[in-house]
């Protein structure tokens, strides 16, 4: 069993290490040593284990050390990944036992990803890096994702769908077959993109358009 440790003990961080019991329950697999979470005061406990410390304490962890970030917010995420300079840790992917790959040998994914609970991946899709598929994510075929991109619970993403880095998808948005999303877009819950977006953008609503403020 390999050490490892949850960046991020809110409920997020807690769904991740019920993720990581239940693949230790069909092929035991890590020891999850704690969380390491800035918020909070290093000792405090939580029902899956005690935090560890922050950043500091990380980049000051003495041995090799597998973590995942269970950030949901992707530009903190991204920010957060830039200070870990600790050359000992290693960033796996996480996915849940009954995730379905369509075709398995027709996939590539990169690292850090979080991949949930009844999602369901279709052929030639392309997964980058620090990806959160929450819960229940559909991925049509011939999906492109590139890093840090967060989809929430029920998320669709039709075929041919290209995305970018740091998007984050409200639960149960559903993108449109052929549609591109970019960089750093908001999209609401519920909401239905059926046109190309814009970057720093947020959307809301069926179909979806520009939210103002
Ligand atoms: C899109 C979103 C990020 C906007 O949040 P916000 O910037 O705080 O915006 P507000 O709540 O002030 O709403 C602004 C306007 O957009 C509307 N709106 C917000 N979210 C909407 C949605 N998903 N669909 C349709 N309209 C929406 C509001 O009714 C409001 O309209 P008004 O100005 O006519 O009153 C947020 O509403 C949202 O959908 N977040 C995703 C939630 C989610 O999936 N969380 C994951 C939990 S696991």
């Amino acid at each position: 069993m390999k050490d490892i440790a949850i960046y991020g003990a809110g409920g997020y961080g807690r769904e991740v290490a019920c993720l990581i019991n239940a693949i230790n329950r069909v092929s035991p697999t890590w020891n999850l040593i704690g969380f390491f979470d800035d918020g909070l005061s290093k000792g405090q406990k939580n029902e899956y284990g005690q935090i560890l410390g922050g950043i500091t304490e990380l980049n000051n962890y003495p041995e090799e050390l597998s973590i995942i970030m269970a950030i949901a917010n992707p530009q903190m995420l991204n920010m957060i990944i830039n200070k870990i300079t600790n050359t000992q840790i290693w960033f796996p992917n996480i996915i849940a036992p009954d995730v379905l790959f369509l075709d398995e040998a027709n996939i590539s994914i990169g690292h850090g990803n979080i991949i949930g609970f009844r999602t369901a991946i279709s052929c030639n899709v392309r997964i980058g890096n620090f990806n959160r598929l929450n819960t229940d994510i559909f991925l049509g075929h011939d999906v492109v994702i590139g890093n840090y991109n967060m989809f929430n619970p029920s998320t669709r993403i039709s075929g041919e769908v290209t995305i970018g880095n740091c998007n984050f998808f409200g639960v149960s948005s559903v993108v449109f077959q052929q549609k591109s999303i970019g960089n750093n877009t908001i999209i609401g819950a519920n909401s239905v993109i059926i046109k190309k977006t814009k970057d720093n953008t947020t959307y809301t609503g069926n179909p979806a358009t520009e939210l103002r403020f």
